[in-house]
Parts: structure tokens; C-alpha cells; sequence
């Protein structure tokens, strides 16, 4: 029997074992980036296949490959004959016959679950409409090297409660026990939840006592015909100086980025928060080594 297959293709079903295995690995490679002579995809070609924009997630898969020892192959999803309506299960069949691993951000979660199923190599989403896995675990080693443990702490999540890196948050929260306070608009709300998630239209209350400050872009990718009805519905909820005054002495504002000025973020508050926004980006390529890592240690079947 083959050994079975590792993927990251959401937080959902993940376990804390899973999430502190990447981080354990994304922390050595942060600190010991210039003399760490891990080299785990030596002689691999890794695709990443995209459908929406990117410049984090991808340069820093392509960057980490790379310092891994393996091959990164960039792949517009519409110049792919996928683009033209060939089947996920095909492509995922011809691709799992050359490359060793792919990197996936689309629109459909169920298509980067389907091309799993039948590429059967090492899958990552790199964000779907539901998901954004990725992202948090690069926060979360982000929270905890400016806070300590994650456990017990509360993570203010400010605007679109109902978009992909809130719901990543949602299940982290479950994973890690944090509590996870969101606010966000009527009809704009977190399809799921769990105990450990609070869900409100009221940022002061989200913000109070809070230990990190988060938020996301009001539009999302592919939701841009909703533009101005999400201007509307989105205003006041925003991270500012009222609501930083009421978080903890010591909170930390995160932003996954890209960042929208006096929307979602205060021009003030982004600029003088800056340092913690983009510690936070540069820990997307510590963490995406850590999951290139993890994903090439298959568990013992
Ligand atoms: N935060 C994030 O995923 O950024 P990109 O869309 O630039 O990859
Ligand atoms: N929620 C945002 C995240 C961007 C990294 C989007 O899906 O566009």
C-alpha cells in the first residue's frame, strides 16, 4: 500500500497537531534562514495554479520552493486548457504525472478538493472563496511571536465576517482554543461558528480587552460587482484609534493584506501599525516553508 498523501486544503478537519507541526518547522526556517541546509523538495517541480491575483501567497511559495531545494512553475489557471473547460480531474491527472506537489487558488473549494482527489500528490489551497488556511497559520506565528501562545487570548476580527480568512479564523479558533470576537455588518456575518467564536454588529465590544486587532478587504476577490453596496454596508467598521484604544495596552493590529486605506484600516493606524502588518507578510514565506515541509513527511499510514 503507497503512504497516504498529505495536503493543506483547509483548517477545517485540521488538527492542532497538523497546525503546531508547520509551525514547529516555519520558526527553525525563519531563524535559521541563511544556514539551514534542509533541502526537503530537491529535484521537485511544484505548480502553482492560479485563478485570482496574487503577490504574497505566490512570491512567497515560489521564493520558498525554491529555498527548499525544488522548482516552482507558475501557472495561469486561464492560460491552462482548463481555461478553456478541460476538466479539473483531467488537468489533476496530467499535472500528477509530472509535478510533485500543486498550489491552488481559486474560487470553488470543492475544485482544489476534486484536483486532490485525482492529481494524488501534495495539494495546498492558496485560497478559495471558503478557505485561506495559509494565511492564518503565517498570523498565528506571527501573534505568537509578538504575544506568546495563541491559547486563551482574544483575536478581534473586524468587517467581513462572512469572507475566507474570517472562516479560517473560525475553525484556528476551535483548533487553538482563542477566543475569536467578529463584528461585522448585518448580512455580512460568519456562515460558521463554534464556541469558541463570538458574532456581533458591534466593533467596540469586539475590540475591548482584545489582544490583536484584525481585518480583512470589504470586497473580496470576485465580488467586485458588490463594491458599492459593500461601502455602504461596511462603514464604521473599521480598525481606527477609537477602537485601538479600547483593545489591551499591548495589541497588535494584523492585516493579511492587501489593504484598502480608510476603509477596512485607517491610513494613521496602518502606517504607525506597520511593523506588525508586514512582519506579518514576511512570515508568509516562513510559513509557507514550514507547509512545504510538513506536507513532504507523510504520517506512517
Ligand atoms: N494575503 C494574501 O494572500 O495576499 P495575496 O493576495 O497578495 O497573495
Ligand atoms: N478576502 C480576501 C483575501 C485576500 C488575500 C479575498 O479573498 O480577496
Amino acid at each position: 500500500m503507497s503512504a497516504p498523501i498529505r495536503h493543506l486544503l483547509a483548517l477545517k478537519g485540521s488538527t492542532e497537531k497538523d497546525i503546531r507541526g508547520i509551525l514547529d518547522l516555519a520558526i527553525r526556517y525563519k531563524a535559521e534562514r541563511r544556514a539551514i541546509s534542509w533541502r526537503p523538495l530537491a529535484g521537485q517541480t511544484w505548480a502553482l495554479i492560479f485563478t485570482k491575483s496574487s503577490t504574497r501567497t505566490r512570491v512567497s511559495f515560489e521564493v520558498a520552493i525554491r529555498e527548499l531545494g525544488g522548482s516552482a512553475l507558475f501557472l495561469n489557471a486561464n492560460d491552462l486548457q482548463l481555461g478553456r473547460g478541460e476538466p479539473i480531474k483531467d488537468t489533476a491527472r496530467v499535472l500528477g504525472r509530472m509535478v510533485h506537489g500543486a498550489i491552488i487558488r481559486t474560487y470553488a473549494q470543492g475544485d482544489v478538493e476534486e484536483f486532490a482527489r485525482y492529481a494524488k500528490i501534495p495539494t495546498v489551497n492558496a485560497l478559495t472563496d471558503d478557505e485561506h488556511p495559509c494565511q492564518i497559520i503565517a498570523d498565528i506565528q506571527t501573534i505568537e511571536e509578538k504575544l506568546g501562545p495563541i491559547a486563551g487570548r482574544k483575536i478581534a476580527f473586524i468587517g467581513d465576517c462572512a469572507c475566507n480568512v474570517a472562516r479560517s479564523w473560525v475553525y484556528a479558533a476551535e483548533i487553538l482554543k482563542f477566543n475569536l470576537a467578529m463584528a461585522g455588518p448585518e448580512g455580512y456575518q460568519s456562515p460558521v461558528t463554534n464556541r469558541f467564536v463570538t458574532q456581533s454588529h458591534d466593533v467596540r465590544e469586539a475590540a475591548r480587552d482584545a489582544d490583536v486587532l484584525y481585518t480583512d478587504v470589504w470586497v473580496s476577490m470576485g465580488l467586485e460587482a458588490e463594491k458599492a453596496q459593500r461601502a455602504a454596508a461596511f462603514q464604521g467598521f473599521q480598525i481606527n484609534h477609537d477602537l485601538l484604544a479600547l483593545a489591551k495596552k499591548h495589541a497588535i493590529v494584523q492585516h493579511c493584506l492587501p489593504a484598502y486605506r480608510d476603509q477596512e484600516i485607517s491610513e494613521k493606524i496602518f502606517e504607525e501599525r506597520q511593523q506588525d502588518i508586514f512582519d506579518e507578510a514576511e512570515n508568509r514565506l516562513h510559513a509557507q516553508k514550514g507547509i512545504l515541509h510538513w506536507l513532504t513527511e507523510p504520517p506512517v499510514a
